[in-house]
């Protein structure tokens, strides 16, 4: 018989130097186990089993909120408004041009130099049935970050009996606007403070990727994958093509691109992505309602941030794969539409499922 859920607890975690109380509550079922920060909705820990039921961190953090203020590149956070770039932070809805906080060279990235993952939620424990969960609430004020309306955002965490993770991400508007929310865990499977993730093996189920021009937006028209280091159809490592001499590698460092999806938009999640670690077997299964992955290997990662478990993290030891729209689509009418107006409401699914072998 499988333990029943427990219901999640909350402890102090920091201070922001207003004084303002940042929280951080543990959940558990199904053998995951979770820890969540009241600032950004941030993943502060990840912990999973291996094939010998042994448990690592398998996302990268800090102990103290005066890091994840400092200086983190988004580890774990909510991200929003908009997900990745819109160019030159413009973009020109019903007639009307807006101008965004830019804050990536001449891009506005990630919602902005204020953006979600900066944002205090309100944190709500639940248990329903064999789920156990936290239901995040946060307003954006109408014209934060250069956005239109009044932005109601709900994202709730579930684990669920089996181990999942499930992020459920909803929003309403008082304006017409642009929406692109995620989720930004950056996964090492073999544990936090490992090294490279290069060995990881990486399945992508897309024929399709989105070239990007210098600053990492996308240029010209989707591409296929077919005989491109970006095919990652059948399952191969993040480190077999990850120096090939490609342009599109040169630009991003390594792999910082926009999978578009097969399926597109889907009501229900589908599976989309496959992550192992073939020393731990630990395995990381993706399903989502998204058109767009972004597959992040860590490329500016340095040396300069310390994490968790007390070592640096170095250039691809860790990486991220983040279901959204595709970058800039508020200036690609081609691209599955990020608009939302006043009566709709904004609805996103990602489902993260674990398991060692
Ligand atoms: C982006 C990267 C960026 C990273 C951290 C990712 O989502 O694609 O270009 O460096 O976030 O900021």
């Amino acid at each position: 018989m499988k333990a029943s859920p427990v219901q999640a607890s909350k402890e102090l975690f920091g201070k922001l130097s207003d004084g303002t109380e940042i929280h951080r509550w543990s959940l558990e079922n199904g053998g995951t186990r979770l820890k969540v920060l009241s600032y950004g909705g941030i993943v502060q820990s990840l912990e999973i089993p291996d094939t010998e039921g042994r448990y690592a961190n398998v996302s990268l953090g800090f102990d103290t909120i005066e890091a994840y203020v400092a200086e983190s590149p988004y580890f774990g956070a909510l991200i929003g408004r908009y997900g990745n770039r819109i160019g030159k932070g413009r973009f020109t809805l019903d007639g009307t041009a807006y101008q965004l906080s830019v804050n990536d060279g001449e891009n506005s990235l990630h919602g902005g130099s204020a953006g979600f993952d900066k944002a205090v939620w309100d944190v709500e424990p639940f248990t329903e049935g064999t789920d156990v969960g936290l239901r995040l609430q946060h307003t954006s004020a109408d014209g934060e970050m250069g956005y239109p309306g009044t932005l109601r955002t709900t994202v709730t965490y579930t684990l669920t009996e089996d181990g999942d993770w499930r992020i459920d991400y909803e929003a309403t508007t008082d304006r017409a606007t642009v929406v692109n929310l995620t989720n930004h865990v950056y996964w090492n499977l073999a544990g936090e403070g490992s090294g490279s993730t290069g060995g990881h093996e990486l399945e992508i189920a897309a024929s399709r990727y989105t070239p990007v021009d210098a600053g990492l937006i996308p240029d010209g028209e989707p591409a296929e994958v077919t005989g491109t280091p970006f095919d990652f159809r059948t399952a191969k490592t993040v480190g077999a093509d990850l120096r090939v001499a490609h342009q599109q590698l040169l630009y991003a460092k390594g792999f910082d691109h926009n999978w578009v999806l097969d399926k597109g938009v889907t009501a229900e999640p589908r599976h989309v992505a496959t992550l192992r670690d073939p020393a731990s077997g630990r395995t990381l299964r993706i399903a989502t309602t998204e058109p767009g992955l972004q597959f992040y290997s860590g490329n500016f990662l340095d040396g300069t941030l310390v994490g968790t478990g007390g070592t640096i993290h170095r250039q691809g030891d860790a990486l991220c794969l983040e279901t959204q729209h595709h970058p800039d689509s508020p200036n690609r009418p081609d691209f599955p539409s990020t608009v939302l107006r006043p009566g709709e409401t904004y609805r996103s699914t990602t489902t993260h499922s674990f398991h060692a072998g």
